[in-house]
């Protein structure tokens, strides 16, 4: 018999499939029931929702029935039937069952009780199989499909650009090292000094933290791009927002100034939000009941805002105006201060209570790329900070002139031989333009409600882990 998903079970679709035969596989949720009947509820992964099989145990051989524990894996053909029980439209009565995969319950470490978070990372091989990660991974495959739309529609081209560079694009020296030389036993040069000459690439080269310097390149031959891939920071920080490894979408557009950037970056969010209320209200409505009560209504709430405009040097008045008035920060506060996450969650969710787009920031706690206002002391960075999340989008208006771009990259330090097809930009035919970098992770923390950056990707990689 052809197999059908469980989602279409539950779907309009059904209808005429009602007191016909079906075939569901997938994996046993929980059985429970008494000597006569078992009702077994079975999950495909298609949807959040279990397909109910109702089996008459008279007419089942007794030693297959005590294989389907939690975590079994069957085929089961029977009956569709509207359901007599609530919490249920459909249900299966059971003709023919078919174990595929038993899972002994004295060993298999998922069991009807909820896990906590904890204990579900350490066996990040299965926790996919529970309901919340069921509902976050599906929810994540809608927005990377959302942010591929949105981007299409409106006539940027998705640019590939190369996870193993020769460049530090944000200049933090946080990469990891990619190399084929022997750890052991290094070429060196005479000054003792290791000769990346004979390293694969011929130069010491690393995974990139960003795809920004190639996007510029791609911007300013197609006019619009984006990028969505994978990036990598060796920095050690074990905090609930943070991952060695995690996916950044990076769109970069030629004549763009900060209006048209800071607006991009809020019509794309919003449409990413209203994307997971329109498609995922399902896994939504489950999140919001099991993890974060708060959460549709605090979708729902950035869709219909508008997102606050704040410069750099308003906002730190702000916190300032905060501290005087009794409030307690544990980082300072004063003009220059790189913002913490406890400041940017203030201003979003105490002073304004709403998403805030900042911008102008102090020069000496941004990038190099970053354009240069007249002031001679801040840049036109900007960063959208958001309700539990702190900044969610970083990106700028890019210093467009070779001479001006030249300055800052001596002011830092950094290091010119690797920079000359990057300066190549500014001095054939340079033009003005802006992008952004959205942290997927630090999206799907929001549109999830899931606390830790760890459980809203499959597998994670931070300090001292890379399990799995
Ligand atoms: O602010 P960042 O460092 O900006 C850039 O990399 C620019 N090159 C982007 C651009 O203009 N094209 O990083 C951008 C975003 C942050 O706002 C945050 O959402 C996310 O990437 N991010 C991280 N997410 C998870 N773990 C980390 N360690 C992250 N570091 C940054
Ligand atoms: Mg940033």
């Amino acid at each position: 018999m052809k197999r059908i998903e469980i989602k279409q079970l539950f779907s309009d679709s059904a209808q005429p499939l009602i007191n016909t035969p079906v075939n569901v596989r997938g994996w046993v949720r929980t059985k429970r029931g008494n000597k006569n009947v078992a009702f077994i509820a079975l999950n495909d992964g298609s949807t959040i929702k279990n397909i109910q099989i109702v089996v008459d145990l008279a007419n089942f051989d007794d030693e297959l029935m005590r294989h389907i524990t939690t975590g079994a894996c069957i085929s089961a053909d029977g009956i569709l039937v509207a359901s007599q029980g609530a919490g249920q439209s459909v249900e299966i009565q059971a003709q023919n069952i078919l174990l595929y995969g038993e899972a002994d319950p004295n060993t298999y470490p998922l069991q009807k009780k909820g896990h906590s978070m904890e204990f579900l990372r350490e066996i990040g091989h299965l926790r996919p199989r529970t309901n919340t990660f069921g509902a976050v991974l599906r929810m994540r495959h809608h927005m990377a499909y959302a942010i591929h739309t949105f981007f299409h529609e409106r006539g940027f081209f998705y640019f590939h650009t190369p996870l193993i560079t020769a460049s530090d694009c944000e200049g933090a020296g946080e990469m990891f090292q990619v190399t084929t030389l022997d750890l052991k036993n290094p070429p060196r040069l005479p000054d003792g000094s290791i000769d990346y000459s004979q390293d694969f690439f011929g130069k010491q080269t690393s995974l990139t933290v960003s795809g920004q310097l190639e996007g510029e390149l791609g911007a300013t031959a197609l006019g619009k791009i984006y990028t969505f891939g994978p990036t990598f920071r060796a920095e050690n920080s074990n905090t609930p927002r943070h991952l060695a490894e995690f996916w950044m979408i990076e769109p970069e557009m030629a004549f763009y100034d900060i209006d048209d950037l800071t607006a991009l970056e809020e019509e794309f969010i919003k449409y990413l939000v209203r994307w997971a209320l329109d498609h995922c209200a399902d896994d939504l409505q489950f999140l919001n009941d099991m993890i974060d009560k708060g959460l549709i209504a605090r979708l729902q709430s950035v869709v219909d805002t508008d997102f606050v405009r704040l410069p750099y040097t308003e906002g730190i008045a702000i916190l300032e105006e905060a501290i005087k008035n009794g409030h307690k920060f544990e980082f300072p506060v004063f003009w220059g201060a790189d913002l913490a996450s406890e400041h940017e969650r203030f201003l979003v969710e105490q002073h304004f209570k709403k998403p805030v787009i900042m911008t102008d920031y102090p020069k000496d706690i941004k990038a190099f790329y970053m354009k240069q206002n007249n002031d001679g002391r801040t840049v036109q960075g900007t960063d959208v900070l958001f309700p539990q999340i702190g900044e969610i989008i970083g990106g700028s208006v890019r210093e467009e002139s070779y001479d001006k771009l030249m300055r800052r990259i001596q002011e830092m330090n950094i290091p010119m031989k690797d920079m000359w097809w990057y300066l190549d930009t500014r001095r054939y035919g340079t033009c003005p333009h802006a992008g952004f970098g959205l942290g997927f992770e630090r999206l799907m923390l929001f549109v999830t409600g899931m606390a830790n950056i760890r459980d809203v990707i499959p597998f994670p990689r931070t300090p001292k882990t890379a399990e799995f």
